[in-house]
């Protein structure tokens, strides 16, 4: 189906864009820092399957930080809540996305949640299947489902980009492992992880998943129940308490949505049985978070009221 611009969606991301410039692409995974700063792209999907959108929308993006939602719903359809939740805890952090300093000093390793990459980490090793190739397959193929049965393609480039400088990443994995949070190879779930980041998306199919998350796990046109209700609530109240790292408290007041970003500057929003939001805008703040991406959806959602509070 086409995705139309619209004018009123394109007047906020050209307001949007202006800030931009306070902002700065990612560059610690080197490939991402080639993104381009100024651009910015939304689409919006309805739950009874229409769409807009306006902006750059014709650029793909990596997944990164937003794959760990998806992971979290796959492997809890995978083991079930008590197997998941023995090894990733609920409660947000307060640190940046990529901090050890929790693992050291809060009981017994275990990470705090499944949105800080300790947590995804340790989610990601739970994939089910025999190797990192059948897992990786797995996913490809959930994120199908999610995406309304599209090709899925994965950059190879930025997953080199990150298995080539995941030291920190490395350093969570092996911190774990000495308490059996993590179990297995470590290059081999590094390996995994960094493909799962890198999978190719535009603004629309962020929306789409977003639709489904809506929708309580529901595919819109199908009425397929591709996440169980209970895992989709699950993964919906993470990215209300978790999804926009150490800014997640602020971004509930301001814009008041589940949300989840990514370091490529991906943000997937849900304005639950309305809509999934799908953005794109590289430039980020000093948190990790697209700075004109959370400025559109502050804008959207006082226009339109969209807070769930
Ligand atoms: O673990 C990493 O460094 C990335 N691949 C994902 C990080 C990410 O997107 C955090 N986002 N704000």
């Amino acid at each position: 189906m086409p995705c139309k611009t619209n004018e009123e969606l394109a007047e906020l991301v050209e307001e949007a864009k202006k800030v931009t410039s306070e902002g700065k692409v990612a560059d610690y995974i080197p490939e991402l820092g080639k993104a381009e700063a100024d651009d910015l792209s939304v689409a919006i999907y309805h739950v009874e399957n229409s769409c807009m959108s306006a902006g750059d929308i014709e650029k793909t993006f990596t997944l990164q930080s937003i794959s760990k939602v998806l992971t979290l719903a796959l492997v809890l359809m995978d083991h079930g809540e008590p197997f998941v939740f023995s090894k990733v805890g609920m409660e947000p952090t307060g640190d940046p996305f990529n901090s050890i300093v929790k693992l050291e000093t809060h009981e017994k390793q275990r990470p705090l949640n499944p949105m800080i990459n300790a947590g995804a980490l340790a989610v990601t090793n739970m994939i089910k299947g025999s190797t990192k190739e059948e897992k990786l397959l797995r996913y490809i193929d959930f994120i199908r489902k999610l995406t309304f049965n599209k090709k899925i393609n994965i950059c190879k480039n930025v997953a080199a980009s990150e298995f080539e400088t995941a030291w920190l990443n490395r350093s969570l994995c092996y911190f774990m492992k000495k308490d059996g949070i993590i179990e297995g190879d470590v290059e081999d779930l590094i390996d995994l992880y960094s493909n799962q980041c890198a999978i190719e998306m535009h603004s629309l199919d962020l929306a789409k998943i977003g639709a489904v998350f809506a929708l309580d796990g529901k595919h819109p046109e199908t009425e397929q129940q591709l996440i169980p209700k209970d895992i989709a609530r699950i993964c919906k109240t993470f990215m209300v308490t978790c999804g926009m790292y150490n800014a997640s408290g602020e971004f509930a007041i301001k814009v008041g949505i589940p949300a989840k970003s990514g370091v490529s500057g991906g943000i997937m929003g849900i304005v639950p049985y309305q809509f999934g939001i799908g953005i794109f805008g590289p430039s980020l703040d000093e948190k990790g978070n697209s700075i004109a991406g959370i400025k559109l959806l502050h804008l959207l959602s006082e226009k339109y009221e969209l807070s769930i509070f």
